[in-house]
């Protein structure tokens, strides 16, 4: 997979994308991650690429000249998604996290200030995305968001030790409590059921958990979810 990057800040992206599975991800070539300046693109002698909003009010207004000229010249004649990251985007969560895994390649656009002129929403994005209702100086931070929950559903990028199957949100629940050794800290077991190697039982007891975690911290999730007959008892039942 490609995921082009168009921002005016390329340097914010030092960090995230060089440690640890992202990292793994771009050296085993599952991943490619491309930076577009947009200054580059930007008019006159300054590279300017924002101007004051017609009709007054504060702030700073992307141009949609540069962006136009930016988007074009990285697209050439290839066809894929065209996404601004803006708060006034539809809510990213794990389905839409999956649904761009399917890509071979996309565009993100880092809107910035105030906004982007309107016309680069009607007639070049062809998605809007925001990370979640509250507001950042910039889409940076949430292209960061964004690549790497998608990279993470890409085959091959988490080992078969990281496997994101039973993942919070990808079963659509929260994810069940984990424990590692000691079997005994400070006092605090690790549940009976876990150490007793009965795999039939851990996989209830993780099933159950996953539930009543889901229905004491997020019952907004259970109205999607699909549940068994068993799991709709539980969920009647108040939460531990
Ligand atoms: Cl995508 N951009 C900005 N600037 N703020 C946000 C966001 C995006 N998502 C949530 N808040």
């Amino acid at each position: 997979m490609r995921i082009d990057i168009l921002t005016l800040f390329p340097d914010m992206f030092s960090g995230p994308f060089d440690e640890s599975i992202i990292k793994r991800a771009i050296e085993n070539k599952l991943v490619e991650i491309v930076f577009h300046n947009l200054r580059d693109h930007g008019l006159g002698r300054h590279k300017t690429v924002d101007d004051y909003p017609h009709g007054g009010g504060a702030g700073m207004v992307l141009m949609p000249d540069p962006l136009f000229a930016a988007v074009e010249a990285i697209k050439g004649s290839d066809e894929f998604p065209v996404i601004l990251l803006t708060p006034q985007g539809r809510l990213f969560n794990q389905k839409v996290a999956q649904e761009l895994a399917t890509h071979p390649r996309f565009l993100l656009i880092c809107g910035h200030y105030e906004g982007v002129d309107e016309r680069v929403r009607e007639h070049l994005a062809t998605d809007e995305i925001s990370i979640g209702d509250y507001v950042l100086t910039g889409g940076e931070l949430a292209a960061m968001v964004v690549v790497d929950a998608v990279a993470r559903q890409i085959p091959g990028v988490l080992g078969s030790a990281e496997s994101s199957k039973d993942d919070s949100h990808s079963s659509g629940f929260l994810e069940y409590p984990q424990y590692t050794r000691p079997r005994m800290f400070r006092g605090w077991e690790v549940p009976e059921v876990l150490l007793s190697g009965n795999h039939a039982g851990i996989a209830r007891w993780r099933r159950e958990q996953s539930v009543l975690r889901t229905l004491a911290r997020r019952p907004d999730l259970l109205e999607k979810a699909d549940l068994t007959p068993e799991e709709r008892q539980i969920v009647e039942k108040k939460p531990i």
